[in-house]
């Protein structure tokens, strides 16, 4: 590409270095445009709403570089279509239907010790029926909620009431993930003395039913009156980085290793671009992948506005459901038993080393030695891992996008704040940022996002005085100030406490992270902000809903 002008030196230096840009620009240019191409024969792939789009997603960008809207995090859990998901093998995965209530009831009712209730009696949170009232009034005011398990209700506070803790998955939700909920309850009779809920408190407010049986513990019931011991941990993540085991099972493995190539510190969607091709050669090779757990965050997504290393794949993603579908080992407990190895034994592990991306993964194939060394070290972008996938790779070699699922321990966060609205709030996603300011790609995005213009589309679509949840990139907190004349204006910064030093976010990360405090980044903010705008009930875009400006700039819609 450069050698077009190295023959005039000192004038030329700017020259040169023009050129070799604008060859650079159409050379990344045409890789994409080769891209789109070949993934555009992809083989339909079964478990994506669609391969086209997600291709659209990644490779539209006037600058051809990933800087695609991100505003917006999608990952696997929102691009599966819901019935490609089978339900975990887990019993306690079946919903708690009116149907299942009853049956229940009925038993009791036949039984021989069940009496009559009076009404004069005291509320009795160990009576079964007070549950069966509770589990009714559940399904009856959360239609959006798919109950799980309970516990059996303790004593409130008060003698009619009772807390009662449960676990549930969100309709919107396609993981199998499940929440846990603990709400007080105060009871009355009702016609013919039966149990009635008379008030349901809020989100977490059955605090003397917060600890919850969990899988790796047995029932750790709670004496009611006594204060429940506040919650330390999410005891259902668990994703601790496991060991390879022996030497031996470490020689029997097979193992695709990339080492770190130019896609470090660049922006996130081209990470996962990269991560996914790789770990979907991994799965075509059938061979275990090696991952570098240390992230490097792109600069537009720190606070300090600089490039951050260190960032941990876990405060991101969900490792416990990565590991779970496909074969990872981590890079350092990796190199280890490499070294280990071939320390110990005269004969060496077998590894190739492959040194160019041009190799295709259909071409190791057949390759048998235990290591898979894939380097990168070509100038930009021939050190790019996506460049992998291109090509004839594509037809061959599929993301793995459901593997890729958010962090359980934002997804606490994202539960936390649609439950603190009882998941009865509509939502606004307002794209403002770069975009806001070019005028020349988009033409009326200012005007049509700004605080008049807003409030008077948002009248037409969303009701008076309904939450209204806004997932925006405008950095103003004071910028929406004008909609709260008509609607709860929430924002995520309303919920800083949920990452803030008391949090239970903030102890969970901080011991990922050797007992350094974590700092909730941009990139954690959008996550939130996407999923919490994906559980509202009427959902309104920038694009097609607030302007009529393209999504991806003039002319492309
Ligand atoms: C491409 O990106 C660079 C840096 O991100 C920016 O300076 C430049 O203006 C962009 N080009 C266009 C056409 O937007
Ligand atoms: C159980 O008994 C109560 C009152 O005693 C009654 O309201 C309820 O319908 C009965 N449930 C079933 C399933 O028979
Ligand atoms: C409350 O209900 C449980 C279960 O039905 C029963 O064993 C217990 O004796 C009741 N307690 C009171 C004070 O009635
Ligand atoms: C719950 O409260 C009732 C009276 O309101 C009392 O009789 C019972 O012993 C309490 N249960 C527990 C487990 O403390
Ligand atoms: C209460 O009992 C009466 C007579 O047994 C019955 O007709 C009525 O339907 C009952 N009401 C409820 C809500 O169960
Ligand atoms: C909990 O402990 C009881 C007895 O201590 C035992 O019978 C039961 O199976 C245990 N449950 C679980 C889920 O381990
Ligand atoms: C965080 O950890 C500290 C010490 O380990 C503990 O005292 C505190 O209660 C924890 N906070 C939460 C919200 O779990
Ligand atoms: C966590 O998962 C690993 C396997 O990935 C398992 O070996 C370990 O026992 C699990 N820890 C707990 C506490 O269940
Ligand atoms: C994949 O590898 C595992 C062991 O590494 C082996 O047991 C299995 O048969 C292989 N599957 C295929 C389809 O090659
Ligand atoms: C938590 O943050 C607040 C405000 O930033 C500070 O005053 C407080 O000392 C911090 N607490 C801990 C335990 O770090
Ligand atoms: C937003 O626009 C889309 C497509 O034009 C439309 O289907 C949807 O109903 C609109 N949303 C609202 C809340 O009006």
């Amino acid at each position: 590409m450069k050698e077009a002008s190295t023959s005039e030196v000192p004038l030329g230096q700017n020259l040169i270095k023009l050129i070799s840009n604008l060859c650079f620009s159409a050379f990344v240019f045409s890789v994409l445009i080769f891209t789109v191409i070949a993934i555009t024969y992809q083989p339909p792939d079964p478990w994506l709403e669609s391969a086209p789009a997600l291709t659209k997603l990644f490779t539209q960008t006037e600058n051809a570089t990933f800087k695609n809207d991100d505003s917006i995090l999608k990952t696997g859990e929102d691009l599966v279509a819901s019935a490609a998901i089978s339900p975990a093998i887990s019993p306690s995965n079946s919903a708690i239907t009116e149907a299942m209530i009853e049956k229940s009831e009925k038993l009791i009712n036949d039984s021989a010790a069940s009496r009559q209730l009076r009404c004069e009696e005291k509320v009795n949170c160990s009576d079964p029926r007070a549950l069966f009232a509770i589990e009714r009034f559940n399904l009856r005011a959360f239609k959006s909620i798919v109950f799980l398990e309970y516990q059996p209700p303790v004593n409130g506070s008060k003698p009619d009431e009772c807390d009662v803790s449960w676990r549930f998955r969100n309709k919107k939700e396609k993981s199998w993930r499940k929440y846990r909920d603990f709400r007080r309850f105060k009871l009355v009779f009702g016609e013919n003395c039966t149990y009635k809920v008379d008030h349901a408190g809020g989100w977490h407010s059955g605090v003397n039913a917060r600890r919850f049986r969990t899988r790796f513990g047995n029932a750790t019931a709670t004496r009611a009156g006594k204060l429940a011991p506040p919650a330390v941990r999410d005891e259902e993540i668990n994703d601790t980085i496991p060991s390879l085991g022996s030497e031996l099972s470490f020689r029997k493995g097979r193992y695709l290793y990339y080492s770190r190539g130019g896609d470090y510190c660049k922006g996130m969607n081209h990470y996962l671009w990269s991560f996914l091709c790789g770990l979907g050669e991994a799965m075509h090779l059938n061979r275990t992948f090696v991952m570098d757990f240390s992230v490097c965050l792109a600069a537009t997504y720190n606070p300090s506005g600089k490039d951050e290393e260190g960032k941990d794949f876990r405060y991101y993603f969900d490792f416990e459901h990565l590991k779970e579908v496909a074969s990872v080992v981590e890079e350092g407990e990796f190199l280890k038993d490499w070294k280990k190895w071939d320390r110990g034994h005269r004969r060496k592990v077998p590894f190739k080393k492959v040194v160019s991306h041009k190799v295709t993964p259909m071409q190791l194939k057949k390759d048998k030695s235990t290591i898979i060394w894939r380097q990168f070290d070509a100038p930009e972008p021939e050190n790019y891992w996506y460049r992998v996938c291109e090509g004839q790779a594509a037809k061959y070699i599929q993301r793995p996008w459901h593997a890729l699922w958010k962090s359980k321990r934002l997804m606490n966060i994202v539960t936390d704040i649609s439950g603190r609205m009882d998941w009865d709030f509509d939502a606004v996603h307002v794209v403002r940022g770069e975009k806001a300011q070019n005028k020349e790609l988009w033409p009326h995005l200012d005007s049509d996002t700004s605080p008049d213009m807003l409030l008077e589309k948002l009248k037409r679509m969303v009701q008076p005085w309904r939450h209204l949840y806004i997932a925006t990139n405008e950095r103003f907190y004071n910028y929406f100030d004008k909609l709260r004349s008509q609607y709860k204006v929430h924002l995520l910064d309303d919920y800083n406490e949920l990452w803030g030093n008391t949090s239970e976010w903030y102890n969970e990360t901080m011991n990922l992270n050797n007992g350094k405090p974590v700092e909730f980044d941009g990139y954690m903010r959008v996550a939130v902000d996407t999923e919490v705008l994906y559980r509202a009930k009427t959902r309104v875009e920038t694009f097609y809903n607030l302007t009529m400006d393209c999504k991806d700039g003039v002319n492309t819609c």
